[in-house]
């Protein structure tokens, strides 16, 4: 923890209370409340953690009031449009960008893990075909568990490097096997020639009966996605994550308890539901009645892919990913896409309307990745695996960053208890 040369003090009552103020790098104060239970006798509240630094960390950084995401240090929009995504994995897991010699290691190691166990093959044929595949991905996750128990002891850090490794590098198989299984193809095997994003292209769209050549702007395109869903500081999905490992869980376990949590709408599913919002909403004169509705205090409808936790200004991931849009559907020749003429249509309508600015509800990385991902050809129940997949790179990392940290102890929120004080046991009759 940082050396503290400012306190701040809290009364309560005729009691005042001296706390330790640390200053970050980059950001907000943090006022040190460890000790308050002990010597106030009082908790914090906080639902939802919004006001609490829950660690220390020194991997991402976000600025929500300016549209600022740094990867240790590096501007998202240089690492999206300079970097690729095995680069930025390096850089999250190790804190520097590598040198060509670090660089190709590191790409052979995760090119070399990038098959799976072939008995974990048996997992999908007890799911059901129309399972969703976040449901495979935090099943078979997890199992990784029963398989890999050479890089389950936390402890070893040679073994929580080998964790993260293969985490990285299976995670694209595990997801493109989950997508075969679900439209009744077979599993298409990893390739050690192609790279990392035009490897899991091949996996998910190769078929046996031919030939399939991924195209190179395709890749690139898949990359960036990759890389823009790489990491985003303690989002819930990350929380959850530092949590299950704060207890000793393995590193399958805790990366299977994050993608469960991704994959609610107000994270993760969000793709997913902001792609199937513009297809209900479907032409541009619609938009008004959407907008409306999601003004509507009594209508519990969201604009999905709009607003954020954090951002309370343009998500700068929603800026690269939608310029991705637009040379993808370019390429492709479907720059005409109904889809993405409401999406940009509603994007406009909603920055116009003084609820969104006044609220400064902006898109969001899910607005257009989904656009891309139809696009590219994926069912809108890929889009989360996919974010999931991304991701991983960033809970491994968080996750990787817990063990250095001397204040690593067990996770244990309090509450406020509002329930009923002590009271005693009436026998049924009696009721
Ligand atoms: C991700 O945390 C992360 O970093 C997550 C993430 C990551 O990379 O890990 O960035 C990925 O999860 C992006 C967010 C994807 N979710 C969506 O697109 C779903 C739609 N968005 C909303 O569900 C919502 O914006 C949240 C859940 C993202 C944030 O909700 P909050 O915390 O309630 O947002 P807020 O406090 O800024 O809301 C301010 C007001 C509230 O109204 P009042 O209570 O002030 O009257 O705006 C309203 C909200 O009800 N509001 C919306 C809205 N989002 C917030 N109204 C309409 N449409 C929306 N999308």
């Amino acid at each position: 923890m940082s050396d503290t040369q400012k306190t701040a003090t809290l009364t309560i009552g005729d009691q005042s209370y001296d706390l330790p103020v640390y200053s970050p790098t980059a950001g907000p104060d943090v006022i040190d409340i460890r000790k308050l239970y002990g010597t106030a006798g009082v908790f914090t509240y906080d639902p939802g953690f919004t006001s609490t630094a829950a660690c220390e960390s020194t991997i991402t950084f976000i600025d929500g009031e300016e549209g600022v995401l740094l990867h240790r240090g590096y501007p998202i929009s240089e690492l999206a449009g300079k970097s690729h995504y095995l680069e930025v994995c390096y850089l999250l897991l190790y804190g520097e960008l590598p040198t060509t010699a670090q660089l190709e290691d590191f790409e052979t190691r995760v090119t070399r893990h990038t098959m799976v166990h072939e008995q974990m093959h048996n997992f999908f044929r007890g799911f059901r075909r129309d399972a969703h595949p976040m449901a495979t991905l935090v099943g078979v996750v997890g199992a990784m568990s029963a398989f890999y128990h050479d890089s389950t002891d936390v402890n070893d850090p040679w073994q929580r490097e080998v964790a993260a490794i293969r985490l990285i590098a299976k995670l694209p198989t595990i997801a493109a096997m989950a997508y075969k299984y679900s439209i009744g193809q077979p599993f298409v095997y990893p390739r050690n020639d192609l790279d990392y994003a035009a490897n899991f292209l091949h996996m998910c769209f190769a078929v046996p009966a031919e030939e399939y050549h991924v195209d190179p702007i395709l890749a690139r395109a898949m990359d960036r996605i990759f890389t823009l869903h790489a990491d985003h500081e303690q989002n819930a999905s990350t929380s959850t994550v530092r949590l299950a490992s704060s207890s000793g869980a393995n590193p399958f376990a805790c990366i299977a308890a994050g993608i469960a949590c991704l994959w609610g709408p107000a994270h993760g599913g969000a793709n997913q539901a902001c792609l199937e919002m513009l297809k209900e909403i479907g032409t541009p004169d619609r938009i008004p009645e959407f907008i409306a509705r999601a003004k509507d205090k009594n209508d519990p409808f969201r604009l999905m892919g709009f607003g954020h936790r954090v951002y309370k200004n343009f998500d700068p991931r929603a800026t690269v990913m939608k310029q991705s849009a637009d040379e993808v559907l370019e390429l492709l020749g479907v720059e005409n896409n109904p889809i993405l003429a409401t999406a940009k249509a509603l994007e406009e309508a909603a920055l116009a309307d003084p609820y969104f600015a006044e609220k400064k509800l902006f898109p969001n990385v899910d607005f257009y990745s989904g656009i891309i991902l139809e696009a590219m050809g994926f069912p809108t129940s890929m889009f989360t695996p996919i974010f999931a997949l991304s991701r991983t790179v960033g809970w491994i990392s968080q996750w990787k960053e817990q063990f250095s940290d001397p204040a690593h102890k067990i996770g244990r929120p309090r509450q406020l208890y509002k329930g009923e004080t002590e009271r005693s046991y009436v026998d049924i009759e009696n009721r």
